[in-house]
């Protein structure tokens, strides 16, 4: 037997960094996915493939002497990615009391590890597609529970944003509460004239998670502040979505991304395309997700097309995609 699920990547509007922190998050699903096939293995063993995670940094060495080059990998990337797949397994197994051994198969339709969310497209796919296999039904809540909790295994801190959007789909605000987040769908469909860029990450998200959680012990009043700020921003601009304001939408992203800024989280490659996009006529530009290089977006209506060639010419790469209501999934 055989079962594919899917997730789909998410990109965050607004409150990245902050929702760490309990503060509230507007994040959307896009329209790319993850898919994670399962099948019955007749021992106990797993084993996965992943033969197009998109990760960059593979090393080919060819001797003199010698016809086959060898081959090196940035290991530490492919590795923490494959661990969303074996520690999905592994918690999943816990939490049903049952164990089948499984090959896996991960395909997927965007980069990884690029602030897209596929961590958690990975984790809450994994879960569903093995529990499914083994023919124990999950409720939606509790898959993005069980999500949250391999993210958290792997990275050691995450918040409920990223899992919540993988399994439920759509625009959402989530806010993490000592109850278990509050996830509230926002009635907006599309936002139009959002631009997506893409560099590749110089670092791992759970490595800035680290640095924003050491820059918070170093300078605790100065961090909070700027974390209730970002909260305050995530206020206003769910107003903003909902009254269609783009021009204000577009003004608190450039706050928002200055704050990230302030919390060390940009770089200049990302600076460089969310400045390119704002001069081409964008309302409005930030980085999405954990930062380190990956993704920016930028609220660009009727501009798309200069705005993605000045994302070109500062370096990045435009993304085709646009946002999506479809959460995880059993494919057929
Ligand atoms: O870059 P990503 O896709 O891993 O997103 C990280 C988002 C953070 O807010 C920085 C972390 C989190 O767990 O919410």
């Amino acid at each position: 037997m055989k079962i594919t699920a899917s997730a789909p990547g998410k990109i965050a509007l607004f409150g990245e960094h902050a929702v760490v922190y309990g503060k509230p998050a507007i994040v959307s699903s896009i329209d790319k996915r993850i898919y994670v096939t399962i099948e019955e293995r007749s021992d106990d063993d797993l084993k996965i493939s992943a033969m197009d995670l998109h990760i960059p940094g593979i090393i080919l060495t060819y001797r003199k002497d010698q016809q086959l080059p060898k081959v090196e990998t940035n290991f530490s990337r492919v590795e923490e990615a494959i661990s969303y797949v074996q520690k999905g397994v592994y918690l999943a197994s816990e939490y049903c009391g049952k164990r089948k051994g499984v090959n896996v198969e991960v395909r997927s339709e965007m980069p990884v590890g690029a602030g897209l969310g596929t961590s958690a497209a990975l984790s809450v796919a994994t879960a569903y597609a093995y529990l499914t296999l083994l023919g124990v039904e999950i409720k939606r809540e509790s898959l993005a529970e069980l999500g949250h909790k391999i993210e958290v295994a792997v990275q050691g801190s995450a918040s409920p944003m990223d899992t919540a959007v993988a399994c439920f789909g759509g625009l959402l605000q989530v806010t993490p509460l000592q109850t278990g987040p509050s996830i509230e769908r926002i009635g907006v469909n599309q936002i139009p004239g959002l631009v997506i860029g893409y560099t590749a990450r110089e670092t791992t998200t759970a490595e800035l998670l680290k640095r924003v959680r050491s820059l918070r012990s170093s300078f605790p009043e100065a961090v909070e502040s700027i974390m209730s700020a970002i909260g305050s921003i995530v206020s206003a601009s769910r107003r903003a979505l909902e009254r269609g304001d783009l021009a204000s939408l577009g003004e608190l992203m450039n706050i928002n991304h200055g704050l990230l800024e302030s919390l060390g989280v940009s770089t200049k490659r990302l600076n460089d395309m969310v400045y390119s996009a704002r001069y081409a006529g964008a309302l409005g530009s930030k980085l999405t997700g954990a930062g380190g290089g990956g993704c920016m977006i930028a609220l660009s209506p009727s501009k798309e097309s200069a705005v993605k060639t000045a994302i070109q010419v500062a370096g990045g790469m435009p993304l085709a995609a646009s946002l999506s209501d479809i959460g995880a999934k059993i494919e057929d």
